[in-house]
């Protein structure tokens, strides 16, 4: 099947439509434009239209005015359409197996707003606003185009480091959501001005949304004490790491509410892991893609639990963006790499390891009472260096929000204060 219909020639044929269709079609749009509200609307300066539309075996091929080419695939185009997603929640009702894998259009229209097309089966419409079309567009050039908002950083960063006072982040969404974009972007972030108590790091945490409970519990407290389950309960240095790699998902955000921090010693140091992989990546490229495909077995275990797991130390996304690392010498296990590339890997990790000493990616904090760093422990490192504990108190009271949490919360502020 091949047919093209070119945008003079159909520019106003939309015409033969009855009126419940005309009815369906209208919520129809009106659901789509809502999908698509974050988009360029059409008759704006920016909207891009459609130049073109052909018709092959699987998928309408359309080009735009701009140049780009996208195909939307039958299947995908029925499963998108606007009468499948429940009118309250939005959420999909369409059945995919009420069509076969054939459907495809009988009739194709479009025009500065919308394409509209007439499906072989169920005597069905649909309606796509052009708008929609371009923001779900998934052609390879597309995708290509899509970046990762992060932000990396490396040791000038002590010098810029996002911050806000508590009282306010607990008082106004617009502060609050502020904070959080900068977050969002570097991977971390302070708040000054926190209350001497116990719960300021729950309440302040719970402004973005419920918090991740692990086997160290809701909160945790980082303090040096007699027979410690964890290295963190004691006095020595910790090198960088992530938290809880061992678990199926590592916990996303972690706060570090700074209660008392009088000890000789006893400094936060951080490493933005984005910015050690983005120079990986570059320089040692054999090195990245071992740490990026093969997992490795981490694990935790005290009288209570047991509780391991396999993952690859890098994770990037569909795009090829990094998205995560996950690293903590203390808790990775033995390794069980297949013989041909363990000795391989082991440099690729010691490339790694290497790279995580280095001074030009640190900065290191010393955290007063009253301040609380909150950082993404999916990315950004942490350690701490060694301290004296008979020379004053050392407190740190923690929790963890998950990055899915977090990310709703983002998004939902952004509907107002973006
Ligand atoms: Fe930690």
């Amino acid at each position: 099947m091949m047919l093209k219909i070119h945008r003079l020639y159909h520019f106003f044929s939309v015409i033969n439509i009855d009126v419940t269709k005309t009815t369906n079609l209208r919520e129809n749009l009106d659901m789509q434009q809502a999908i698509a509200s974050s988009a360029p609307k059409p008759g704006t300066e920016n909207a891009v239209l459609i130049e073109e539309a052909e018709q092959k075996q699987h998928a309408l091929s359309v080009r735009w005015s701009d140049g780009n080419i996208t195909s939307y695939h039958y299947l995908w185009l029925r499963d998108n359409c606007a009468s499948g997603f429940h009118p309250d929640t939005q959420e999909r009702c369409f059945d995919q197996l009420s069509v076969s894998a054939d459907i495809h259009p009988i009739r194709i229209e479009f025009d500065t707003e919308c394409l509209s097309v007439d499906w072989s089966e169920g005597d069905h419409s649909s309606r796509y606003p052009l708008s929609w079309l371009r923001e779900f567009a998934y052609s390879e050039e597309l995708r290509r185009q899509q970046t990762s908002s992060y932000e990396s950083w490396a040791s000038d960063f002590v010098e810029r480091i996002p911050a806000a006072e508590q009282p306010e982040v607990m008082s106004s969404d617009e502060v609050l959501y502020h904070w959080m974009s900068d977050l969002d972007k570097h991977g971390l972030a302070i708040i000054r001005k926190m209350p001497a108590t116990d719960e300021a790091v729950v309440d302040t945490a719970q402004r973005i949304d419920y918090l991740r409970r692990t086997n160290f519990g809701v909160t945790f407290n980082v303090i040096s004490v007699p027979k410690p389950i964890n290295l963190a309960y004691t006095s020595i240095a910790l090198p960088l790491h992530t938290d809880l790699a061992n678990q199926e998902v590592p916990p996303g955000y972690q706060f570090l509410h700074c209660l008392a921090n009088e000890s000789e010693g006893g400094a936060s140091t951080f490493v933005d892991g984005l910015r050690v992989l983005e120079d990986l990546r570059e320089e040692a490229p054999e090195h990245f893609r071992l740490l990026a495909e093969h997992p490795i077995p981490f694990r935790f275990h005290d009288e209570d639990h047991d509780i391991r797991q396999h993952h690859p130390v890098i994770n990037l996304d569909c795009f090829g963006n990094i998205v995560e690392i996950k690293y903590n010498a203390h808790l990775a296990d033995i390794f069980d790499l297949p013989e041909v590339f363990m000795h391989e890997y082991y440099l690729a990790y010691r490339n790694l390891m290497g790279r995580l000493k280095d001074p030009r990616y640190m900065i290191r904090l010393k955290l007063k009472g009253g301040e609380m760093v909150v950082f993404d422990n999916r990315r950004v490192l942490h350690g701490r260096d060694a301290f004296d504990p008979t020379t004053g108190l050392r407190h740190l009271r923690g929790c963890y929000v998950d990055r899915s949490e977090f990310k709703s919360r983002l998004r939902v502020l952004a509907k107002q204060f973006a």
